[in-house]
């Protein structure tokens, strides 16, 4: 769309030293919903993810595999790709860190912060945790009865000795504060927002930015001796894929940077809010508009661990419950930022409840009852009653509701406005009782069929971000085509017209049936 606003998100990329779980699954969901809800408001959107290869880790778990960390790296970065289709996410790009447009950029990148007298060789003595892939301060560190030190994280960490170059991230301190300060929606939620900015507070150190005991990243420029921290690396995946170094009038990276929205994990907050920012402002170069944090999955009140067994694949849940139930599940059940649990009762719950029951029915009632009684195609209404008007009024303003939510990335709030309406529908459906109009006062059921189809118009467009393929078999139903389906159509615009020839009716949300032992 020429000339149309942009919006650039990202994932985090994932880390190749492990197949993907549901808390993979969810931070690039909840960018796939956002990504797919800007396109349909009309935004020229760029929504990126990808794999992030390089570093200690993923050395190591190459090591363990006995493969060659590229071999290693091309397995494993598949199972990612793998899951883009799996989940049905609309990613515009994949970007790999061992890809030559991305050594290249973070090459270019260290020589931009070298030039501007950012970086300094040094030697590091300290603690370092490979699984974390972070330096700590003894500080922050506990001591088992048996010596091993712990990061805050868990992490187990190891002592490192040896020359490194240095970014000055410590004389970024205030002008950090004063970007968060200038900024106050960088950083969300709000409550991560003051962590960050206690962190900054109680002092910054100058960060480690190369290792030299290990080879597995991208070589320094002018002293391959050393590899670049893989943090650094990581995190410069954000402007490769908009082109970076190539930062001229006219190219992409002008166009698309700084990137909207950085969705990431809890715990990779501090490299997102501190790190990232420092290096770009380091580099001359404009922070990101927002990072936002959200929580952590546990499973039936349990973390999600490898040790426990209890590591869930994505797959497992879409083939489970179906994709577009899957989808819906993660997004609804938690607040968007908070932790959260996942259970088969809370997720067969909204499965049966908030989907085949109160959607799902009430567009295959709505849907039978015009393929019956009104010729198979969109009634023709008479006028509207107050009664009509409220529940018109509730759909119409819906977009602005949903718009809001997501622009503060609640998606709970979003779907729970969308289910109210839902519910508004239902009730309608029964103080209306179309079927007992049917003979009383045909014309009336036919404008109150038209309400309910209307509506349910309204609700269809509006869950495709959440929900591509179930939205989309019903607005086929209401025979809309590929063109009558974006935000621009809501409202009395794009109303359904009245004699349209309407399919034959179909469920969309199947219940969820407990199977019984025995059987
Ligand atoms: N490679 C880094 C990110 C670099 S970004 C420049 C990394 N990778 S990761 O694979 O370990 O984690 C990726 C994302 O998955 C993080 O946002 C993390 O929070 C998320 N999750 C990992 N386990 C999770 C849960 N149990 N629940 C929710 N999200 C979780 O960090």
């Amino acid at each position: 769309m020429a000339g149309s606003q942009t919006y650039y998100l990202t994932t985090p990329i994932y880390y190749v030293n492990d197949v993907p779980h549901i808390g993979h699954a969810y931070t690039t969901l909840a960018c796939d919903v956002l990504a797919r809800f800007m396109r349909l408001d009309g935004y020229d959107v760029k929504f990126l993810t990808g794999t992030d290869e390089h570093g200690q880790k993923v050395e190591k778990s190459a090591m363990n595999a006995g493969v060659e960390p590229q071999a290693f790296t091309d397995r494993v970065s598949k199972n990612f790709r793998d899951l883009v289709s799996l989940m049905n996410y609309s990613n515009d790009d994949f970007i790999r860190t061992t890809e030559k447009r991305h050594v290249e950029s973070a090459q270019a990148f260290w020589r931009r912060l070298e030039e501007r007298g950012e970086i300094y060789l040094g030697s590091y003595a300290g603690w370092y945790s490979v699984r974390d892939e972070a330096f700590y301060g003894e500080d922050e560190l506990t001591t088992t009865p048996s010596g091993k030190k712990i990061a805050p994280t868990g992490a187990e960490c190891e002592w490192v000795e040896e020359p490194s170059y240095f970014f000055r991230l410590s004389a970024w301190q205030d002008r950090l504060l004063e970007f968060y300060e200038k900024n106050p929606d960088f950083i969300a939620p709000a409550g991560k927002r003051n962590e960050v900015i206690a962190f900054v507070k109680s002092g910054l150190k100058d960060l480690s930015v190369s290792r030299t005991t290990f080879k597995w990243g991208i070589p320094v420029p002018g002293n391959p001796e050393h590899i670049m921290y893989v943090w650094l690396d990581a995190l410069v995946n954000y402007i490769t894929a908009v082109g970076y170094p190539e930062m001229g009038e006219g190219s992409e990276f002008a166009k698309r940077w700084p990137a909207d929205l950085h969705m990431v994990g809890k715990d990779i907050l501090r490299f997102h809010t501190v790190y990232w920012p420092a290096f770009l402002m380091a580099a001359e170069m404009a922070p990101p508009r927002r990072v936002f944090a959200h929580g952590w999955w546990t499973i039936e009140g349990q973390k999600m661990s490898k040790s426990l067994g209890n590591v869930i694949a994505p797959e497992t849940l879409v083939n489970t419950y179906g994709l577009d139930q899957t989808r819906y599940f993660l997004l609804r059940e938690v607040p968007f930022g908070n932790d959260g649990d996942f259970s088969h009762r809370a997720m067969v719950n909204r499965v049966n409840g908030n989907l085949a029951n109160d959607y799902g029915n009430l567009v295959q009632r709505v849907l039978s009852m015009i393929g019956k009684n009104c010729g198979a195609a969109v009634p023709q209404p008479g006028p509207f009653t107050e009664a009509d008007q409220a529940l018109l009024g509730a759909a119409h303003a819906l977009l602005d509701t949903v718009r809001g939510e997501l622009k503060a990335q609640a998606f709970h709030k979003a779907l729970d406005a969308i289910w109210a309406v839902v519910g508004d529908a239902n009730r309608y459906v029964d103080e209306q009782a179309p079927w007992a109009l049917k003979k009383t006062d045909p014309a009336r059921m036919a404008t109150v069929l038209y309400v309910l189809a209307e509506t349910i118009r309204h609700l269809a467009i509006l869950t495709q971000p959440v929900m591509p393929d179930a939205s989309s078999k019903i607005l086929d139903q209401l025979a809309l085509g590929p063109d009558e389906r974006g935000f621009g159509r809501l409202g009395e615009g794009g109303a359904l017209k009245a004699g349209t020839p309407l399919p034959a009716p179909q469920g969309v949300f199947p219940r969820y049936v407990e199977e019984t032992k025995g059987e």
